[in-house]
């Protein structure tokens, strides 16, 4: 029997550029070369990547800063070609989807512990500026707190590790949130993408495939020793082994 949506509004809108086919790599700008962004994204290309994640920080949601919308407008003017996946990790994050819209992210993603019941409302308004909608749980946050918002998600980030900085250790118990996710997406036929962040290298990549996610957000993995087409590939390997 087929399984119905939850409500009308499951229907990802994701561009088949960024959706693709198989598991994406979306490369966190966080451990690129700052002084030499643009050699970043052509190393980026080369590697075979269509996602750039971008890493938003405030100082409050979490305690380190990052990049303004003034940075990704810079960027993209060298990145045309990219998906822009513009994760806030911040407090206000309405404040800026329409900033960072205008710079050129092409998917915005909040964190539920800074939405709180304005999430559903928050990802309709994403939706609205004709981007893909994203949000997002901390470590300790249970599915149970997205639950109510996922219909209105494009995309579902779990954190695999306590977020603000790059090269920490994945966090295990955080892959049964995504198993959890993607037992949820199948129940109630719904279609939005499972990203991981945090933690991700080429052993952990089997474990979170494993466990049901879509796109794997690395950094430290993908920029070490600026090696970024052979530490894909590395990532790559390790995944298609699994199949
Ligand atoms: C953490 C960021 C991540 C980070 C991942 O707050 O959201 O995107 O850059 O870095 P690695 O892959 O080094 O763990
Ligand atoms: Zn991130």
């Amino acid at each position: 029997m087929a399984k119905k949506p939850l409500a009308e509004d499951s229907t990802s809108s994701f561009p088949a550029r960024a959706r693709g086919r198989g598991v994406h790599i979306a490369p966190s700008i966080l451990s690129a070369n700052f002084a030499d962004m643009r050699s970043s994204l052509v190393a980026m290309r080369q590697a075979g990547c269509r996602w750039t994640h971008i890493d938003v920080m405030d100082g409050h949601f979490v305690p380190n800063l990052t990049f303004g919308p003034g940075f990704v407008e810079a960027i993209r003017a060298v990145g045309k070609d990219f998906y822009f996946d513009v994760h806030l990790m911040i407090t206000n994050p309405r404040d800026f989807v329409k900033p960072f819209a205008a710079a050129g992210a092409q998917c915005i993603t909040f964190h539920q512990e800074a939405a709180g019941d304005d999430s559903t409302n928050l990802l309709r308004y994403i939706r609205r500026q004709g981007l893909q909608a994203g949000i997002s749980i901390r470590p300790r946050t249970p599915v149970s707190a997205l639950t109510p918002h996922l219909t209105h998600a494009d995309l579902v980030l779990v954190m695999t590790v306590e977020p603000g900085y790059g090269g920490q250790k994945l966090i295990p118990g955080t892959l049964n949130k995504v198993r959890e996710l993607a037992l949820l997406r199948e129940e109630h036929a719904l279609s939005f993408l499972i990203q991981v962040d945090g933690g991700i290298g080429p052993e952990t990549a089997q474990l979170a495939v494993a466990a049901g996610s879509d796109v794997l957000v690395a950094g430290s993995a993908v920029f070490r020793g600026g090696k970024v087409k052979e530490n894909v590939k590395a990532i790559r390997k390790t995944i298609s082994e699994m199949r």
